[in-house]
């Protein structure tokens, strides 16, 4: 294999050095592609750009591929939980009995939200954007444990592991807080002996006097989704976590970043315009045929939401995995949801035209997942908050590489400026 390309200016050839990672990825190494050409690489939104060296994910879009330190993702959807998976892309290995044992305690032991945090979420309006509320509320832990997020990335390294069971834990609840900010009802408290996922429904359906009794279908179907979310190689908010973190702000402060980036609809955001799109179906009394037809219009607005992937051209697994979760998780809670048979009706119509085939558009992760939160009973409104969670041990593992990166560096893109060349100031009186 190659270990340098070469690149020709003007008759003058430039060497440039190849890297080439553990799965055989191949990449042009152009840190001195400036100094040596006065040339700068461009790529809109860094679609074929590597921004950094990374242990975590590995994916493969044109086979469909996904895998956490290693690990399909079908194994880990298979055996592991969502805890356990964190755990895996955060630190790099399935945890032993001993290590899962410790993890767990500090995600349970740093569960409950300081009680003056609540005020922030008070003075957002009880419509506001959940996603807005979470995003504010992570913005704010730093104040509340400065020793954790002091900016400084030696410091912050040597609280990692306290910092990063916080942020896990702490963003489920704050979530389980916005869902009952919205609803006026009151909070509450985390249940140390719960795990992860029940203390998650204790805290969001618990009523004063009645404990909310989770169904283990309904638990393991949250774990399944949430695992499902954990990490996804330089995704949009992934990156952004990366990017702010790279100026050496703090984990929590990074990854308030990275939830405003997963706001968008066209990224974490698509799981609420997936629901959208199938509940306007059915109230149409479409079967989705004159929605596929819009949908190949081309116009971002006519979108077949939940579908297609910036780097799968293939299947995503994790839609299969959903997909098939759905008929299982449905079928035991004896839900029989009109919405599934649309996406289903959906997917086959869209597998079988050539618009969607010729583009490689197939169902990414939030084609799915709607369904299965909206039988768990989680509102539409809130489902970006649940990618957020299961989300966070991917933004910490990349934070984390950036923080520990001996020889990273702030990130700086460059630009091709295409705007007004030099020109002289005038004066407002004599402007036209
Ligand atoms: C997530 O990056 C990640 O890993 C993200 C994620 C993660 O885990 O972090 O996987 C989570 O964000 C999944 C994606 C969720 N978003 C949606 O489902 C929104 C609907 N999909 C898209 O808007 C779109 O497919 C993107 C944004 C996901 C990907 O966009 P690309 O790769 O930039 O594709 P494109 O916009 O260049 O489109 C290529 C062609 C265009 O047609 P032509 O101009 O060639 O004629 O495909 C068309 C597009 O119009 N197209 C679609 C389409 N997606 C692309 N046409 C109809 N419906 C769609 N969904």
């Amino acid at each position: 294999m190659a270990t340098t390309a070469s690149l020709k200016i003007d008759d003058k050839d430039y060497p440039l050095p190849v890297m080439v990672g553990t799965e055989g990825e191949k990449a042009i190494d152009t840190r001195a592609l400036r100094a040596a050409t006065g040339y700068i690489a461009y790529d809109q939104g860094y679609g074929n750009t590597g921004s950094c060296e990374s242990q975590i994910t590995y994916l493969d879009g044109d086979n469909g591929i996904l895998r956490h330190r290693g690990i399909p993702i079908e194994q880990l959807a298979h055996y592991s939980d969502f805890v356990e998976t964190a755990y895996l892309v955060i630190y790099g290995e399935l945890p032993n009995q001993t290590q899962r044992k410790e993890f767990g305690l500090r995600l349970r032991k740093n569960a409950a939200v300081e009680m003056q945090m609540q005020k922030i979420l008070e003075g957002f309006p009880t419509n506001a954007s959940p996603m807005a509320m979470l995003s504010a509320m992570v913005a704010a832990l730093p104040a509340y444990h400065p020793e954790l997020a002091t900016n400084d990335f030696q410091k912050d390294l040597k609280n990692f592991d306290l910092a990063a069971a916080m942020a896990i834990s702490k963003i489920r609840t704050i979530v389980a807080m916005i869902y009952r900010y919205q609803k006026g009802l009151p909070f509450v408290f985390p249940k140390q002996e719960l795990p992860f996922c029940d203390n998650f429904l204790h805290m969001m359906f618990s009523e004063p006097y009645q404990d909310y009794q989770p169904v283990p279908e309904v638990s393991k179907a949250l774990n399944l989704l949430l695992l499902l979310h954990a990490d996804h190689e330089q995704n949009c908010s992934t990156s952004t976590t990366r990017m702010v973190g790279s100026s050496a702000a703090n984990l929590f402060t990074s990854m308030s970043a990275g939830i405003c980036a997963l706001s968008g609809p066209l990224h974490g955001g698509a799981n609420v315009a997936v629901m959208q799109m199938l509940q306007s179906i059915h109230d149409e009394g479409d079967d989705g045929t004159r929605f596929i037809a819009a949908a190949k219009s081309g116009s971002k607005s006519n979108r077949l939401m939940g579908f297609g992937h910036a780097v799968y051209k293939n299947f995503d697994p994790r839609a299969r995995i959903i997909g098939d979760a759905c008929d299982t998780v449905l079928a035991k809670l004896g839900i029989d949801d009109p919405l599934l048979r649309i996406a289903k009706n959906l997917e086959q119509a869209a597998l079988k035209d050539d618009y969607f085939v010729s583009r490689k558009l197939y169902p990414n992760v939030d084609f799915y997942s709607g369904i299965i939160m909206r039988a768990v009973g989680i509102p539409m409104n809130m489902f970006t908050t649940m990618f957020a969670i299961g989300r966070a041990p991917g933004y910490i593992a990349n934070w984390k590489e950036v923080a520990s990166n001996p020889k990273g560096r702030i990130y700086r893109p460059r630009q091709i400026y295409v705007g007004a060349t030099k020109r002289d100031y005038v004066p407002i009186a004599l402007r036209g």
